[in-house]
């Protein structure tokens, strides 16, 4: 499969939101990637319903939605109505997560769960055939902008070699820290889905750093 690249709108201009989803509608750019957070679960409020309503009503790539929330399943029913595709919630923030998984597909949505750099990849041994991506926190949930973690690597390989058989389509998606530098030795470890915040919004060509990623070929041999 080829990889994809999900730009994550937290670094965006809200004062201007149109004008970053539009550019992403005309970039390369495979999903949004959009990061709610509750303020109880991280140290940070991001944003809510009307602000993803908006986005969905001029997007035209899948919503790839991020819940650093508590108790997800609560709103689990109305984000699947605000158009969300991809819906990963942390392993950290559900008890019942095989039930929470289920109430997602069951709700027509692709479920995801994610794992906090803390949180080994061993504890998704008994929910690995459940699930469609496990999103790897390369830095602490909560912000942007943050330094890479560079135990991610052990994580994403670990994360396939224990799916190679048993979810062999299993999507693996790398947030936080990502940026042109590191992409493609993420890709190379096994990750094929890449979320890029500051290193997108922050360039002055922020479309030819989204392509720049998604053109970059994990067959490269690094010299
Ligand atoms: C952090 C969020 C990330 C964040 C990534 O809690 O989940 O999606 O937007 O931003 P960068 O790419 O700037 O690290
Ligand atoms: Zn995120």
């Amino acid at each position: 499969m080829n990889h994809l690249i999900a730009p994550s709108i937290l670094a965006a201009n809200f004062a201007n939101l149109n004008d970053d989803i539009l550019m992403l509608n005309q970039s390369q750019a495979d999903w949004i990637h959009v990061d709610v957070m509750d303020g109880v679960f991280v140290p940070n409020i991001s944003f809510g319903f009307p602000v993803i309503n908006a986005v969905k009503n001029i997007a035209q790539k899948p919503l790839d939605v991020h819940l650093m929330i508590v108790e997800p399943d609560k709103y689990l029913e109305q984000f699947a109505a605000h158009g969300a595709y991809m819906l990963t919630v942390h392993y950290e923030a559900c008890i019942h997560l095989h039930s929470t998984i289920q109430k997602i597909k069951a709700l027509g949505c692709k479920a995801g769960v994610a794992l906090n750099p803390h949180t080994p990849i061993a504890l998704l041994e008994d929910i690995l055939e459940d699930i469609d991506m496990v999103l790897i926190m390369s830095v602490n949930p909560g912000f942007g902008g943050q330094a890479f973690i560079p135990n991610t690597y052990k994580k994403i390989k670990q994360l396939r070699a224990m799916a190679s058989q048993r979810n062999p389509h299993l999507l693996i998606q790398i947030d936080g820290g990502v940026n042109v530098t590191n992409s493609l030795s993420l890709l190379q470890a096994g990750a094929n889905v890449l979320v890029a915040g500051n290193a997108i919004f922050s360039d002055a060509h922020p479309k030819s750093i989204i392509s720049t990623i998604k053109n970059l070929n994990p067959n490269t041999q690094i010299a």
